[in-house]
């Protein structure tokens, strides 16, 4: 089937949910991606932060050949050994002491939605006033479902939505007086990406985040950290929050946990744990053989490659930071690790960026319209980011031209106007 043929047919057959880009993929191994005509990309975005481990991993590719042929799904109703040794790791790498399994991150999300009221019910139960109240961020994104969208303060994904949950509030993002203004005992939980992805690659500060540990532990409300996007090694650290000495009561992880399969988790504490009683919540295919199996072999390479993420990631940093100083339409460079964002002055010029990029066989997104997204696998070596630095060279300096370009002749057409 050609690119043509099946951009036909998605159109007659599909809701119209995306804005696909014109490449029409069909395999990969390592850093690269291949498409019908044989061109070669090299991938810096990892299916949105998913394969981490590249394409074709061997490793993987083994414990899915093997699983498969013994075993791939047996509902929640039963016992299979791997959901408890994910468990053990997860916990062991986090700090925390019980995890729960689903399948994407806006369902592991939802759950630690319904664990946080649940576990305010259960502190309340004598007679104090309501606790429900949910604090979340300005910028944020925590998915596409009903809870998930309440508290993302985009206005763009909640308005077509709406009425959505009741009782949340949006705090300005790193503005801690905003957050001590909306805080008080009526809180059950506040909500932090501990690095926001969707809004444009910005890590949240340390008296922020500190600052809402400290007021949830005063009145016994929770912290949440999504990590969905910003968990599980990319940042050089098994979590994002380890590199701020915080431990939350609750963390979300997913994207690449069981290597491109969807798999969710949420991860909590003992206390909180104590919430939630058989019946309150599920999945069917939440935390099957095949998905477990695959995420214990992924965080079992992901823990050796985390001084390589770290290593890579300043690498890549400092030569972006080189790009800014060399380029005007370059207003900032954010991020830790290996997910790190390019903010751009205008959204036109980020457009043609990454459009040039593709066309020079990279790929890479943009989010929040002004900022390029860079979330490569993290077997990435010295070599792929130098290629990348080059081509992002040359495509900065061909996409501010278009861009001032755009601007001369948007001008001179109001002034003949
Ligand atoms: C921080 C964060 N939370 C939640 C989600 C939702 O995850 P999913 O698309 O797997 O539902 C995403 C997806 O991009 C994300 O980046």
């Amino acid at each position: 089937m050609s690119l043509a043929s099946v951009i036909r047919s998605e159109q007659k057959l599909l809701l119209p949910t995306y804005d696909r880009h014109k490449i029409l993929l069909e395999r990969g191994r390592g850093v690269y991606l291949w498409d019908a005509r044989g061109n070669r990309y090299l991938d810096f975005l990892s299916g949105i932060g998913v394969n981490a481990l590249g394409h074709g991993h061997p490793a993987i590719q083994a414990t899915l050949k093997h699983q498969a042929g013994r075993l791939i799904h047996v509902s929640n109703l039963f016992f299979h050994k791997y959901q408890a040794e994910l468990a053990a790791r997860l916990t062991r790498i986090s700090g925390l002491k019980r995890a729960f399994f689903c399948n994407s991150g806006t369902e592991a999300w939802e759950g630690a939605l319904k664990l946080a009221r649940s576990y305010a019910r259960v502190q309340n139960s004598n007679g104090h006033k309501p606790k429900w109240r949910i604090l979340a961020l300005d910028n944020s994104f925590h998915g596409r479902t009903f809870g998930s969208l309440a508290t993302t303060g985009q206005a763009k994904y909640r308005d077509p939505f709406a009425p959505l949950l009741p009782g949340v509030s949006f705090v300005g993002f790193n503005d801690t007086e905003d957050l001590r203004r909306h805080f008080d005992g009526s809180v059950c939980a506040i909500c932090v990406e501990t690095i926001q992805g969707e809004g444009g690659i910005r890590p949240i500060s340390k008296p922020f985040l500190q600052l809402a540990r400290k007021l949830t532990r005063s009145t016994g409300a929770l912290l949440i950290l999504d990590e969905i996007q910003c968990g599980l090694g990319r940042t050089g650290r098994s979590f994002a929050h380890q590199h701020y000495g915080i431990r939350p009561d609750i963390v979300t992880v997913a994207k690449p946990l069981a290597a491109g399969l969807p798999l969710g988790a949420i991860l909590t504490t003992n206390r909180v744990a104590t919430a939630m009683h058989p019946g309150m919540h599920g999945t069917t295919f939440g935390g099957g053989p095949l998905t477990c199996a695959v995420a214990i072999q992924f965080l079992r390479l992901m823990e050796g490659l985390l001084p390589h993420v770290r290593k890579t990631g300043d690498y890549f940093r400092s030569q972006l930071e080189g790009l800014k100083a060399r380029h005007g339409c370059v207003r900032e460079v954010r991020g830790m690790g290996l997910m790190l964002g390019m903010e751009l002055n205008s959204a036109n010029t980020a457009k043609q960026v990454v459009s040039q990029l593709m066309q020079r066989g990279i790929l890479i997104n943009r989010t929040h319209e002004t900022v390029l997204r860079f979330l490569p696998p993290y077997i990435i070596e010295k070599k792929h980011i130098d290629q990348v630095i080059r081509e992002l060279d040359a495509a900065l300096s061909y996409g501010s031209s278009i861009g001032a370009s755009r601007k001369a002749q948007k001008s001179t057409a109001r002034s003949q106007s």
